[in-house]
């Protein structure tokens, strides 16, 4: 079985619809992946979900260009398995959404990246190629926003989930689906190594 963990903040349900394509795209890879959803409000108590997972995906709201306050205390809170080198080698990828084309969201999957190679994890972008940057482009597009470090969505300030683009919903199930693919690729790996040995 290869575990995934989605642990994710959404102040307005954003995130967290996204969180849930995410979800699906993992679980799309077939039922030897088992996927949690965890709010960064409930981390420290399913904590253990975390540790045993075999890649953690990261999500949060871009808020003042970059993470919101609540997942920064999660962040913090991953100290504790910082010191103990609990989450290191495991795959990590992050996603996030802000209302503005750019709204600096970058800045927020920069920080997400960086707490994963504080853990010593290993970073798996979005592997696509950015959409809507041509002159045949659409807002239908995969990555119609254009990121590579991670996935990106936008949705308007004055709209709630429904102002989420069929496409932003896609693509966070293609990075789910991509996470869940090499996290099994490489524990099927690491068990070939082991019994060789
Ligand atoms: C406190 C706060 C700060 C925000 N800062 C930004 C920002 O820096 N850039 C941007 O484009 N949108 C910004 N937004 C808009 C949110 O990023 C956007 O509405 C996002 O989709 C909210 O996700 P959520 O519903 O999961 O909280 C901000 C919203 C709030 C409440």
């Amino acid at each position: 079985m290869v575990n995934v963990a989605v642990v994710f903040h959404s102040g307005f349900g954003h995130t967290k619809a996204l969180a849930e394509s995410v979800a699906a795209g993992a679980r799309s890879v077939g039922n030897s992946v088992n996927v949690a959803m965890i709010p960064v409000a409930e981390a420290e108590a399913r904590g253990e979900e975390l540790d045993r997972a075999d890649a953690i995906i990261f999500g949060s709201p871009t808020y003042m260009g970059g993470v919101s306050a609540e997942f920064a205390k999660f962040k913090d809170w991953t100290a504790k398995r910082w010191y103990a080198d609990a989450w290191k080698d495991k795959i990590a990828s992050g996603f996030t959404s802000s209302a503005s084309w750019s709204g600096d969201k970058l800045s927020t999957l920069n920080q997400l990246m960086v707490l994963a190679m504080q853990h010593g994890m290993v970073w798996v972008g979005l592997g696509m190629k950015p959409g809507n940057n041509h002159s045949k482009g659409s807002h239908d597009d995969l990555n119609r926003v254009g990121s590579f470090v991670g996935a990106m969505a936008q949705a308007n300030a004055d709209q709630g989930v429904e102002g989420i683009a069929t496409s932003d919903f896609a693509t966070m199930e293609a990075l789910g689906k991509r996470v869940a693919e090499i996290a099994r690729r490489q524990k099927a790996g690491t068990s070939q190594l082991a019994e060789a040995a």
